[in-house]
């Protein structure tokens, strides 16, 4: 066969294989198969020393014709692999910008919070004002006026965060019952939520910082029956359901008679169960009738007035009602647990 023939054959063939690629890849194979320096065309090429003078310029002419045929056939192939690509990512990542914005995604309560606000309602309907007192205590409110002096071994009960001039980070919220009882004075039903700080070494069940809840009531003919049906009336209302308590003697020398306040397992509901360690109880507020020496230091008189007091953990009973295992979660600022309540 004519070289010229060859050539044009060679043409015929390249290009109906170009139309056939289905894809970028495919096409560029092709390419690389015919144009490349390896290629078909270059393959000729090196018979053009055999021929003629006249027979070489044909052949060139012709060799250079079908070059030119093949690569612009397949720079519009390529364009066309291109625009088709683009059109599909148009269609796939349309975004229609005349809609609305999402708006900001609500926050929601922290767990605490929202145990506070339950408790602080509760409270407030049954005549109860709820009072707010520094974090940075003195001595005296935080230990001496709830008949803690200096060298009682009771100061031991609460490693203290010291600070400059004798003061202190308050160890509880009992000391807002001493500054309630000073500023507002008997008859009295208050309670004090709010965080307490303590030097403790932090793990899954200590944190330095936490929250509690003060609650006291003076009044005249104050008694323990009084104590027992507000502890159940709160507790019922915190787990949404009736509980049975049962009190054990405590020590803390702001009460006396003290008390451990205990809630029948709320898991097994008595029988005994991993949570309440088979014993059928879990221990959750401590509390008493206040001292006598307690309210004489506040200006009350124990012949005439009398009084409860309890302190409830509201980190603690944040983490047994939602379940959470870990103290440190609560602080931790993450939101992908905080957006779960
Ligand atoms: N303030 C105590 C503490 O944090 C808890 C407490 C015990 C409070 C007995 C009371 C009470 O009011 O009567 O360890």
């Amino acid at each position: 066969m004519k070289l010229d023939d060859q050539i044009q054959k060679l043409e015929a063939g390249a290009l109906a294989r170009i139309q056939e690629a289905i894809d970028s890849e495919a096409l560029e194979a092709v390419r690389v198969d015919v144009l490349g320096r390896k290629g078909s065309l270059a393959q000729i090429s090196k018979d053009f020393g055999k021929l003629t003078p006249e027979e070489r310029a044909s052949a060139g002419k012709a060799l250079n014709a079908a070059k030119q045929a093949l690569e612009s056939a397949f720079e519009s192939r390529k364009q066309a692999f291109a625009s088709d690509a683009l059109n599909q990512r148009l269609r796939a990542e349309w975004v229609d910008l005349t809609l609305p914005a999402p708006g900001p995604r609500p926050g929601s309560l922290h767990p605490v919070t929202q145990i506070q606000d339950e408790i602080e309602d509760l409270f407030t309907s049954l005549g109860f004002a709820v009072l707010d007192g520094p974090e940075v205590e003195t001595e005296y409110h935080n230990f001496d006026a709830l008949n803690i002096p200096p060298e009682h071994p009771a100061r031991d009960m609460q490693d203290t965060f010291w600070l400059e001039g004798g003061n202190l980070l308050r160890t509880h919220t009992s000391p807002v019952q001493v500054r309630g009882m000073e500023k507002l004075g008997p008859p009295l039903r208050m309670i004090a939520p709010g965080r307490a700080f303590r030097n403790e070494e932090v793990d899954a069940s200590h944190e330095h910082t936490f929250y509690q809840v003060e609650g006291m009531m003076v009044d005249r003919d104050v008694s323990v029956a009084h104590l027992i049906y507000f502890m159940k009336t709160l507790l019922s209302a915190i787990f949404r359901r009736e509980v049975t308590v049962r009190l054990r003697p405590g020590y803390f020398p702001f009460v006396e008679p003290g008390f451990e306040l205990d809630v029948q397992c709320l898991i097994c509901g008595g029988p005994g169960c991993p949570v309440c360690k088979q014993s059928g109880w879990v221990e959750l507020l401590p509390c008493g009738l206040v001292q006598p020496n307690v309210l004489r230091m506040s200006g009350i008189d124990p012949d005439e007035w009398g009084g409860f007091a309890f302190g409830l953990g509201l980190t603690r009973l944040a983490m047994m009602r939602y379940g959470i295992d870990d103290i440190r979660l609560l602080q931790s600022g993450d939101l992908r647990f905080l957006s779960q309540f």
